[in-house]
């Protein structure tokens, strides 16, 4: 037999959209039967939703695969068409309203950002920057991170945008492999209460790599920061005295857009290319479609732009289709647990998306906290980024969707540009814990180690089978590395490196990245499900649970579990979860060893790091953790460790 994943976690609730959601809904059924056609889908999309300054009249070119082509004759500007097309309808419409951690707020208007696009778009031709050149964009959660990107892609200039987490190296070699010759940054970033120096970051990057010529810095925070004469420019100096005449440059729809890095863990970080038209046509479609979003919709999707979150669902695809959005500087517990619930009770937003590891983190700082708001005006809720286990997606349902609002649960990736698997919120029966299904238009399948598709009901590998207009086009500079990496797995199969189950109605179940796969006593047994059995419990805020190699069952499980605020582990808890997980999954799954810690290991984008809790269980020596989020808890929950429960 193949090797698949055994599908042994049950979840068998359903959640249909209520009549007046279905009533109501940008997409019913319909559309499914329409995208059967999948080229002619995409390609009405293309039509329908953008401006273009010249139509496509090709679709799809795939005569040198994996170097798809989309609507390659097409020429478009995407700032224009996320800006300028909308001034004549609805100039003075709130475009972003924007709020400070500290407390300040600032409302802009489409007309106010075109205002400043423009002006900064002339500001960056002062300094040279021509189209085609790369300009780093580090930056924290302020208007000016989208007004930069947008800036970029008006002058037709390639952006890449370095998470303002990141550390000087970090952003050095992300600067060294694009050939950066312009940095946009501020003299700082303010995080739960203090400033990350972003300028002083950067000057240490700048010395390393000589295709700097220029620093623009926003004046953020009044920390002092050192100015290097003519290299560095203030960037209210530089727009002070610029014009708001900027033609938006003519750009052919696969012309570079932005380059944006994937955080590898330990290889080279990868330069994921994303292009123009198929790009924008993409993210507009599944803006429209998956978040339902009209024309008096409050729209929020806490993320950040250095992640491709923000960059297809804060700036591209919510400003093609004209909405308002809520954009936060902070983190979501400064000044205390509730702030992003004051917010949503404040500008009274109606759709919301966020990630499992922060739902995570509010249920384990209590109900009371959004009890205490008015959050009666959403009425659509998302999530991105990990697998959303059943309990986390019961409690966001209840607690912030007041049990009426749909959730959508969006599988994509940072390569795939835009939402790939997800509910169409009119149209689709949800289940708490599945991402149910592809989109209109896009193919994905269940394999085995062998390419052959799973049948219904088993385990198996992501692949997608068909080309997308999302999707990246290359890795920049590294075109073998490209293929090697996502198509050289099963020939005409995109890899896209996670797990997945699908059940007897054909909805996909993910199961997290499959280097995370569990091998115990020869069953593949997936990270996720154990873990969502274990956060079944009413006292578990999260786990995680890693494979660790014993002689006897080739692997054993070892789990790391927090626990909710008030609560105390002990050795009975530790045999009561053992039995939740052996009564859910089966007595295979049950964990071998479960600590409990404080925090577990997470990536700066919030993603759990299994395979240093793998290290951690295994006692090996421990690499560099310093790009973690957290990097303190690492040894204390190694200290835990050494004295495992079994
Ligand atoms: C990986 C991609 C897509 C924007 C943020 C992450 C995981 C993402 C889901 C989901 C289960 C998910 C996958 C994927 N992932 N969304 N709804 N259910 N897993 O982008 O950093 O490129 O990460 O995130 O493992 O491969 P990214």
């Amino acid at each position: 037999m193949s090797q698949g994943i055994e599908n042994l976690f049950v979840e068998n609730r359903t959640f249909p959209p209520s009549e007046e959601f279905v009533a109501q809904a940008n997409a019913d059924k319909s559309v499914y039967d329409d995208a059967t056609d999948w080229k002619a889908f995409w390609h009405k999309q293309a039509l329908n939703r953008i401006t273009w300054f010249k139509e496509p009249t090709e679709v799809l070119d795939d005569s040198n695969p994996p170097f798809f082509k989309w609507f390659a004759d097409g020429e478009l500007n995407v700032a224009y068409n996320c800006i300028d097309r909308h001034l004549e309808t609805q100039a003075d419409k709130v475009a972003y309203h924007w709020v400070g951690e500290p407390g300040d707020e600032l409302t802009f208007t489409y007309q106010d950002v075109y205002d400043r696009v423009t002006k900064l778009a002339n500001g960056l031709k002062s300094l040279g920057v021509k189209r085609g050149d790369r300009v780093a964009i580090y930056l924290g959660m302020t208007p000016e991170i989208a007004i930069s990107m947008l800036a970029c892609a008006r002058i037709g200039a390639i952006h890449s945008v370095v998470f303002g987490g990141f550390s000087a190296d970090a952003l050095a070699d992300r600067i060294e492999d694009a050939g950066i010759t312009v940095i946009i940054t501020a003299d700082g970033a303010w995080r739960r209460g203090s400033v990350v120096p972003l300028k002083a970051a950067a000057d240490v990057a700048a010395a390393r790599c000589p295709t700097v010529e220029h620093i623009v810095v926003v004046k953020r925070t009044e920390k002092a920061v050192e100015m290097t004469d003519v290299r560095d420019v203030w960037y209210h100096d530089l727009v002070a005295e610029q014009s708001t005449d900027c033609e938006p440059e003519v750009m052919n729809a696969e012309d570079m857009l932005y380059i944006l890095y994937t955080s590898g863990t330990t290889a080279k970080p990868k330069g994921v290319v994303h292009t123009q038209g198929g790009y924008l046509t993409q993210v507009a479609t599944t803006h429209s479609y998956v978040f339902d979003i009209k024309p008096d919709d409050v729209y929020w999707c806490a993320a950040d732009c250095g992640w491709v979150t923000g960059h297809s669902y804060i700036v591209y695809g919510p400003m093609a289709n004209g909405a308002t959005q809520i954009m936060y500087e902070g983190a979501p517990n400064f000044p205390d647990n509730d702030r992003l619930w004051e917010i949503i009770e404040k500008y009274k937003a109606t759709i919301f998306y966020t990630a499992p590891t922060a739902i995570r983190a509010f249920m384990k700082w209590g109900d009371d906290y959004p009890a205490k708001h008015d959050l009666s005006s959403l009425r659509l809720l998302g999530s991105v980024g990990e697998p959303i286990n059943p309990e986390a997606w019961m409690w966001y349902h209840k607690h912030i969707g007041g049990e009426t609002s749909p959730i959508v649960d969006t599988w994509w990736q940072t390569e795939t540009g835009a939402i790939m698997i997800t509910p169409l919120p009119g149209a689709v029966d949800t289940k708490p814990g599945s991402a149910t299904l592809p989109f209109p238009g896009i193919s994905a399948d269940v394999i085995d180690a062998d390419g052959k598709t799973v049948p219904l009901g088993g385990g198996g590998f992501l692949a997608l089978d068909r080309p997308w207009p999302s999707m990246l086009r290359t890795l920049y500079g590294d075109p073998d590395r490209y293929v090697a990496t996502y198509w050289s797995q099963h020939d005409g199969l995109y890899f896209a490196g996670d797990g997945v189950k699908r059940d007897d109605e054909g909805y996909f179940w993910l199961l997290g990245r499959v280097d995370d796969v569990m091998n115990i006593s020869g069953h593949r047994i997936s990270t996720t499900e154990v873990e969502s059995a274990l956060v079944e419990d009413a006292r578990v805020a999260e786990a995680a649970v890693v494979g660790r190699s014993d002689p006897i069952s080739g692997e054993a499980i070892a789990a790391f579990v927090t626990l909710k605020s008030g609560v105390e582990g002990n050795e009975d808890m530790i045999g009561e979860l053992r039995t939740v997980v052996a009564d859910k999954i089966g007595p295979i799954a049950k964990p071998k060893s479960i600590v409990f810690t404080d925090d577990l290991p997470k990536t700066r984008s919030g993603k759990i790091m299994r395979r240093l809790l793998k290290d951690i269980s295994e006692q090996r020596q421990l690499g560099d953790v310093t790009t973690l989020a957290n990097a303190d808890i690492v040894q204390e929950i190694a200290d835990k460790a050494s004295t495992p429960s079994d």
